[in-house]
């Protein structure tokens, strides 16, 4: 006798994977609703499946007990379930016990696995159905042609895939730029087909793998065994005019002693004269950036600083050359340079003693002829030994060391600041430079060469003379640091050297003895 429809309804239920299917799917929806209500992943597709399979088995046993032939009714149904455990398991494994576990499971991992039992079921399927799936395919060279074809492409990402995770080139979290045309993008997933880049404009791109392993691939920020950072620059201008050394040294103390939120104090922020374009200085703050996803506010946050820190230094940004012309050609413009400028110098002049004795005429005389030399931190002003015409340096700011010597054997013998002036010695006897002085510190200096001094000695022949005192002491220690002889009485070497400078003073500068 034909089996009833409950009776076929009960052996379906018994038979064949059934139970564990069902199994698979209590187990799933217990452990999923003991998720927090937020973190439960979705178990539509596993439930749907089972209903679809509960419907074809139904519909299958009604027409079997009919008297029908329902077979396709049982493939389907059989299939269904296979697929309705696969997701099951899948949701179970994947969504809830790995995460729970803490494992970080690569997405293409449970792509590729899924894909897999996917296929298993089918040949399951196509073997009761009848057909051997694994012999069609080994089989028919045909289909094996049209399949091998058809999935060219796909292969070609999912081993791109999987060899992008084998040696982990690129991981998520990553952020990778694939050159002009991609804006640069943070690795969100790696899929079995492409992988997925978040860009700064809320767009993610997907990437096929095969691209990602064929083409050429920047991660930015990374670098072996180091930890991650990028190297921004951030522009500025500054007038041409201000010193390098002030805008440098004012921009870097204001970004060193807070630094800007991201930005790592190793290696260290770098402030860069770049160029001079259009007129202007061009500045570079070089820095590093710990997080890419905040470049432009940080970069924001850099630039706003330094504004700040010029105009604490007295400076600003400075807008294009044009604008600068146009301004300077403005006459009562120039005047007012003019006129700012003659104060600075004559300042610097009423803060040298040796030159107190000039009466104003002589000053601003002097400040006229005046020659602007600045020098950067570092720099040599002059040479020991050189046979320069430099002349004579007043310094109005910044310090510097006056040394003797080359190498191991150099040796400081003094140190000058501002007041304080340097180069007289071959400016006033045409002797070689006796020592090299350095910039200790960006140094401002008024240099006043043979014409301009020439003219001074002769309306002031006693400035002569104070200057041979100093040449004087200067020479007498200049002698003790060479020599270290300190057996020679100090007075004396001074008188007998002031003599004689002040001897070689008035033949160098055709003054009378008596003058
Ligand atoms: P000059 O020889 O033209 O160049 C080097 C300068 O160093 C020299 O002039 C002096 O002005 C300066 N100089 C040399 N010795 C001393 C010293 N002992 N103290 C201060 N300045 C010095």
């Amino acid at each position: 006798m034909e089996p009833g429809f409950f009776d076929l309804l009960a052996r379906a239920a018994l038979d064949g994977p059934t139970p564990w299917v069902l199994a698979a799917l209590v187990a799933m929806v217990v452990a999923v609703s003991r998720l927090p209500a937020g973190r439960r992943p979705s178990m539509k597709l596993p439930i749907a499946l089972l209903l679809l399979h509960a419907i074809t088995t139904t519909a299958g046993a009604a027409a079997t007990a009919a008297g029908y032939a329902a077979q396709t009714y049982w493939i389907a149904a059989y299939a269904l379930e296979l697929f309705a455990g696969v997701a099951a398991v899948s949701v179970l494994v994947f969504r809830v016990t790995v995460p729970q576990l803490g494992w970080r499971v690569p997405r293409i991992l449970i792509d590729i696995v899924t894909a897999i039992a996917v296929i298993v079921a089918l040949i399951a399927v196509g073997k009761r159905a009848g057909l051997s799936l694994a012999g069609l395919i080994t089989t028919s060279a045909v289909l094996t042609a049209v399949l091998g074809f058809a999935l060219q492409d796909t292969l070609g990402n999912i081993m791109g895939g999987i060899a992008l995770q084998l040696d982990q080139s690129i991981d998520v979290g990553d952020w990778i730029s694939l050159g002009p045309g991609t804006p640069p993008g943070k690795v969100v997933e790696i899929r079995w087909r492409y992988t997925a880049i978040e860009t700064h404009a809320w767009t993610t791109i997907l990437i096929p793998n095969s691209q990602l392993v064929k083409g050429t691939v920047t991660v930015l920020g990374r670098r072996q065994g180091e930890p991650h950072r990028v190297r921004r620059d951030v522009d500025f201008y500054v007038e041409v005019a201000v010193p390098p050394g002030e805008v440098i040294e004012a921009v870097h103390a204001a970004l060193v002693a807070d630094p800007v939120a991201n930005m790592v104090t190793e290696p260290p922020v770098q402030v860069l004269l770049y160029g001079v374009a259009e007129g202007r200085g061009w500045y570079k703050v070089r820095y590093w950036l710990i997080d890419i996803g905040v470049d432009d506010p940080t970069d924001a946050a850099v630039r706003a600083r330094v504004w700040y820190a010029l105009r604490r230094a007295g400076h600003g940004f400075s807008i294009p050359a044009q604008h600068l012309l146009v301004t300077a050609q403005d006459e009562a413009h120039l005047q007012r340079r003019d006129d700012r400028e003659l104060r600075r110098r004559l300042d610097a002049i009423a803060r040298v003693d040796l030159l107190a004795s000039l009466d104003e005429e002589e000053r601003r005389q002097l400040a006229g002829r005046l020659r602007d030399a600045p020098f950067r931190a570092g720099e040599a002003m002059t040479r020991e030994g050189d046979a320069d015409d430099g002349g004579l340096f007043v310094i109005v700011a910044g310090r510097a060391a006056v040394r003797i010597g080359a190498g191991a054997t150099a040796r400081e013998v003094a140190q000058l600041g501002p007041g304080q002036f340097f180069g007289e010695m071959s400016l006033m006897t045409g002797e070689k430079r006796s020592a090299t002085v350095v910039a200790l510190t960006d140094v401002v200096t008024y240099r006043i060469d043979k014409v301009a001094f020439e003219a001074l000695v002769r309306s002031r022949p006693e400035i002569a003379d104070d200057i041979a005192d100093l040449l004087a002491e200067r020479r007498s220690r200049l002698l003790e640091a060479r020599e270290a002889s300190d057996d020679l009485s100090r007075s004396g070497v001074r008188a007998r050297t002031k003599n004689d400078i002040l001897g070689r003073i008035r033949g160098f500068f055709n003054l009378g003895a008596g003058r």
